[in-house]
């Protein structure tokens, strides 16, 4: 139910892009959210922008069509606005969302991306998404698309984890050349959930250089941070349950860093990842 309501007040808020996934077990509420809001007049389906993913399980290409219309069955939505492959990595396919073996070991799945791809594209066709884009691929597994005989839609974004402690500086460079735009995950850095986040990198939003320069514009690191990805063209997906810092976390466009500052955050760069996925 947390994050019905969050959906809500961001809608209310004026966030338009909601980041979701199969795997997140919550599209029936993020759907219902939508359709809510519609109901009430506040927003058209068109105002939004929804982004999809397809889970490491499914990337078989005969998969992908059923998968997505999983998806949209459960959002009770016509289309997605963006459906993404979630990892560049496939799981053995099956009702187990991480497979493992006897000994424990995820159980891996040999499958082409571009083929793939190729059913990516076949959605997009066919009207159920209208972008399609991939997450967490390297500059080396971006060109294996690009690259592709035949390809036919590129894809539109790359979701990789980026903030000022994970600038992301060549991958950003590379897909600016190829006009693939970079959206950002964990771009506050992320929870200090030790099952699956490296906490030995400090806490993003403790570092003094992004506290000192939030003092100078009466904003918060959080804010900080955000503005300094959005002034540099990397779209940001901050995630929050909580309605004061949902609320805050939209409150980035009314002031602009300078380029002295935007130099000084992305000096901070360690080159570490909080989210590792070390499966
Ligand atoms: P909460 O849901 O209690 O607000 P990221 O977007 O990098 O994944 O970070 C999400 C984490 O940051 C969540 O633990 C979230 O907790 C917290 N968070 C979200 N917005 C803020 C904010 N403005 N200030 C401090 N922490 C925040």
């Amino acid at each position: 139910g947390s994050c019905l309501e969050s959906v809500k007040i961001a809608i209310d808020t004026g966030y338009r892009h909601i980041d979701g996934a199969f795997v997140y077990y919550n599209e029936h509420e993020v759907g219902q959210a939508i359709r809510e809001k519609i109901a009430e007049g506040k927003i058209k389906r068109e105002d939004i922008f929804y982004c999809g993913k397809l889970w490491n399980t499914c990337h078989p290409p005969e998969l992908v069509r059923p998968t997505l219309e999983r998806t949209l069955k459960i959002l009770q939505l016509d289309y997605v606005d963006l459906y993404i492959i979630e990892l560049p990595m496939a799981f053995k396919p099956g009702d187990a969302i991480y497979p493992r073996d006897e000994n424990g070991k995820i159980i891996y799945h040999k499958t082409d991306l571009c083929a793939t791809w190729e059913a990516m594209e076949a959605c997009k066709d066919a009207g159920l998404a209208k972008s399609i884009g991939v997450s967490n691929f390297n500059r080396r597994q971006l060109e294996m698309i690009l690259n592709k005989p035949g390809l036919k839609h590129k894809p539109v974004s790359n979701q990789v984890e980026c903030h000022p402690y994970f600038t992301q500086p060549k991958l950003l460079e590379f897909c600016r050349q190829h006009d693939i735009v970079i959206v950002g995950y964990s771009p506050l850095g992320t929870s200090r959930d030790e099952t699956w986040v490296n906490v030995s990198s400090p806490p993003l939003l403790k570092d003094p250089v992004l506290n000192a320069i939030g003092k100078k514009y009466n904003k918060t690191a959080a804010q900080i941070a955000l503005r300094f990805n959005i002034q540099r063209g990397v779209v940001v997906i901050p995630k929050s349950f909580n309605p004061q810092r949902i609320r805050e976390n939209f409150q980035i466009f009314d002031f602009s860093l300078t380029e002295k500052e935007m130099e000084e955050i992305a000096a901070l760069n360690k080159n570490v990842r909080y989210v590792e996925l070390l499966m």
